[in-house]
């Protein structure tokens, strides 16, 4: 009997996301692709897929859900953990502050106007640029591979790299490089401008689904321990500080209204794709993941800031519905 109950809660909580999922991709027309990187300007703008994995593996899925897309800027969580577990979280943070911005994310205006230049958070491009410089490794190929190998541990599978979009983000990289120079002239970059700059475009352009990042915001919700291989991945330390940065910076200039509407932290990238970490806690009994759970979202059409226009519209259904804000 408890079996056919919880099919039955199984189903209907199918049947409500795959309502949510065709009510938001109706907003999705009220967004763009981004268009400053030729490749991602191609993509049909009215996907809009699901994914949230809980610790035992289960997965609820729905939309485009299998639709792939560039990692961006949700990379900036990964080679943030990534070069505190190489050097250590002291050093890291010497290098790149935990303050937000409510600057775009490709801003230079507080390089200048705050002495020595420290960039403000990992989550915006000084700071990602300083970060991929100090990965572990001597070259960006071995920069890269650190990378890889770390997204791998998390995800369980090598990623690729879209090599149209890493040209397309290469030839057209003009303020990441500018950046990335006034980085080395301060001396924050580690590496050299063109080895940064590679590091951090093909991070950005590994290639993900909506399940892959779910399963880094599941990490993430555990505090860097895996629950379905059962292994501590990052310190407990680290994923909070993460989380942290993820509420205060992790929306580019629109992480208050998230924090505030939406209540979980999360991470978006300009390809459309949205990461979040749901903590375990036992909320509304009609919810799916009373345990936590990691959600993946991808609609490419993205709002003025930077974030999906009808992922944002669903994450914010979905975590109303299901009683998902950790505030
Ligand atoms: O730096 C860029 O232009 C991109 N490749 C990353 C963009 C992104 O997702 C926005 N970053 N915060």
């Amino acid at each position: 009997m408890a079996i056919a109950i919880s099919f039955d809660q199984d189903k209907r909580n199918q049947v409500y996301l795959d309502k949510w999922v065709e009510h938001y991709r109706t907003y999705a027309k009220e967004g763009q692709c981004a268009s400053y990187i030729p490749a991602l300007e191609k993509v049909n703008p009215s996907q809009l897929g699901v994914a949230m994995v809980g610790p035992d593996g289960t997965v609820l899925k729905s939309g485009e859900c299998e639709a792939t897309f560039t990692l961006q800027s949700i990379s900036k969580v990964i080679s943030f953990i990534a070069a505190c577990l190489d050097f250590g979280t002291p050093y890291v943070l010497d290098r790149v502050d935990v303050e937000p911005t409510g600057d775009a994310f490709n801003s230079i205006v507080r390089l200048e106007v705050h002495k020595p230049g420290r960039p403000f958070n990992p989550m915006i491009n000084a700071g990602a640029l300083t970060v991929a410089s100090l990965l572990g490794g001597r070259s960006s190929l071995e920069k890269i591979e650190s990378f890889l190998i770390f997204f791998e541990k998390m995800v369980g599978k090598r990623p690729s790299i879209n090599e149209e979009v890493f040209q397309s983000e290469w030839q057209t990289a003009h303020r990441n490089r500018a950046l990335a120079y006034y980085l080395k002239e301060t001396g924050f970059l580690e590496s050299t401008v063109e080895e940064a700059l590679e590091v951090y475009l093909k991070q950005c352009s590994i290639v993900v689904n909506t399940e892959d990042i779910a399963m880094i915001g599941l990490v993430l919700a555990y505090d860097g321990f895996h629950p379905i291989r059962r292994e501590q991945i990052f310190s407990k330390e680290v994923a909070r500080l993460t989380k942290a940065l993820m509420v205060t910076c992790g929306m580019y200039n629109a992480s208050g209204k998230f924090a505030a509407h939406i209540g979980l932290p999360a991470k978006s990238g300009v390809s459309g794709g949205i990461m979040a970490a749901v903590p375990a806690r036992v909320s509304s009994p009609d919810s799916p993941f009373p345990h936590g759970c990691g959600i993946g979202l991808f609609g490419p059409a993205i709002d003025e800031y930077g974030n999906s226009l009808a992922g944002s519209m669903l994450l914010k259904h979905i975590a109303r519905e299901w009683d998902f804000n950790i505030f």
